[in-house]
């Protein structure tokens, strides 16, 4: 039998690195890892690891690195994480109200959280071939439920985690005719110690804040426990499905 891979596409990301040290088996040898940085991944667990480094996330690079990944190479993959994700740069922060909003600081949001996932699926899932299953995660958000929104504010990311939410609604619908044996997750971690939480994490209670390490246990044993059944799964951390 083929050895199983994994893809880890966004591989610098906090949860992504726990993730990879959990399903590094022989030294990497099983993963597949895409990221604009890897200065993370010099430890001796990642030697074996197939390191993909990409300058950017525009359609062309990200169609180019799929043509290049060998159909026999992808074939091999029952899981895909990908873990990209974007609520705040130097430039801004997640807006307080409507007159923080700005096309640019939404546009760069859409296209990290609800754009790029999009490409990838879209360039991969004709690849993913592996038999009986292939799993595929997608880091969500409970910030991008409708009905859940009680707070307000956080427009762009908000809207950019709902988007990415409906559109996978929609290749669930067409992956249950297409291709069967593909699942789609989109998760929602709960607030992780990450870069992306650290300007927000003074207001977390301590146990409501999550090591990489907890979030990353958690999501295999849900990928583990999720059958495939033609639909979206839209589920935190304990497992507990999300109202839309
Ligand atoms: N941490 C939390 O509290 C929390 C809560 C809810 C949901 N999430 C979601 O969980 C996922 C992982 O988050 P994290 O906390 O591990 O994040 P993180 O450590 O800040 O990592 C950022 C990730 O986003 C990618 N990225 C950054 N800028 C990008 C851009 N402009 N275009 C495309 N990709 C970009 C990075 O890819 P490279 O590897 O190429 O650098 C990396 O994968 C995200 O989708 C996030 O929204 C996190």
């Amino acid at each position: 039998m083929t050895q199983e891979k994994h893809l880890i596409i966004g591989a610098s990301s906090g949860i992504a690195k726990a993730l990879a040290k959990k399903l590094a088996t022989n030294q990497g040898e099983n993963l597949l890892l895409v990221s604009r940085d890897f200065s993370q991944y010099d430890d001796e667990q990642f030697s074996n690891s197939m390191k993909i480094s990409i300058s950017d996330y525009s359609e062309q690079t990200i169609s180019l690195t799929c043509e290049q990944l060998t159909s026999s190479l992808l074939e091999q993959v029952t899981q895909v994480y990908m873990c990209n994700g974007l609520l705040h740069t130097p430039a801004f922060l997640p807006e307080k109200q409507l007159a923080n909003f700005s096309a640019n600081q939404f546009c760069q949001t859409m296209f990290a959280n609800a754009l790029t996932p999009m490409l990838w699926l879209t360039h991969l899932v004709t690849k993913l071939k592996a038999k009986p299953f292939c799993k595929v995660v997608v880091f969500s958000a409970r910030i991008g439920s409708i009905s859940d929104n009680q707070l307000g504010g956080w427009y762009s990311y908000r809207a950019s985690k709902s988007a990415l939410n409906m559109m996978l609604k929609t290749a669930a619908i067409e992956l249950k005719r297409t291709a069967k044996h593909i699942k789609l997750i989109a998760f929602h971690p709960g607030t992780t110690d990450t870069a992306l939480s650290r300007p927000f994490q003074k207001r977390v209670a301590q146990d409501k804040l999550f090591t990489t390490d907890f979030v990353a246990q958690q999501l295999l044993e849900i990928v583990k426990r999720h059958q495939v059944d033609g639909e979206l799964s839209y589920v935190d951390w304990q497992d507990k499905a999300i109202a839309w």
